[in-house]
């Protein structure tokens, strides 16, 4: 079920009260990561919610040094907009197999080693 939430809020950041955020409601959703304290920049934000909105296809790329907070940055967004993420790491040489009833889907990454 679609919940909208209010930006200022849910964020911590200054933000008209009338910019809202579409977002699930609350549900036992094991998927949706912890809340844990996070300090949103607006600029990066604003990046991540514009591609929630409309992905178009395509991917996020979040790149930046070790420790600069591009995983929880998306985990965060998740928890407070009770989002079902699942979480891959990628390294070299890694594939990734999903199956259904019929297909299985398959995503692999070349060794480079
Ligand atoms: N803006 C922030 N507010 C609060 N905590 C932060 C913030 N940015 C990073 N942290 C904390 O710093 C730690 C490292 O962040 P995170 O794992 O998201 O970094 P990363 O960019 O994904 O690193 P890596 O490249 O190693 O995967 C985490 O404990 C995270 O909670
Ligand atoms: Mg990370």
């Amino acid at each position: 079920m679609i919940k909208h939430y209010s930006i200022a809020a849910t964020f911590g950041i200054t933000a008209p009260v009338s910019m809202q955020v579409e977002g699930f409601e609350p549900a036992q959703n094991v998927y949706v990561p912890t809340q844990k304290p996070y300090v949103f920049r607006k600029d990066h934000l604003r990046d991540v919610l514009a591609f929630l909105g409309s992905p178009n296809g395509d991917g996020l790329y979040l790149t930046g040094p070790t420790g600069s907070g591009k995983t929880s940055l998306l985990e965060q967004v998740a928890a407070r907009l009770h989002w079902g993420v699942h979480a891959v790491t990628a390294t070299a040489g890694w594939s990734l197999t999903i199956c259904s009833v019929s297909t299985c889907w398959s995503m692999a990454a070349p060794c480079t080693g």
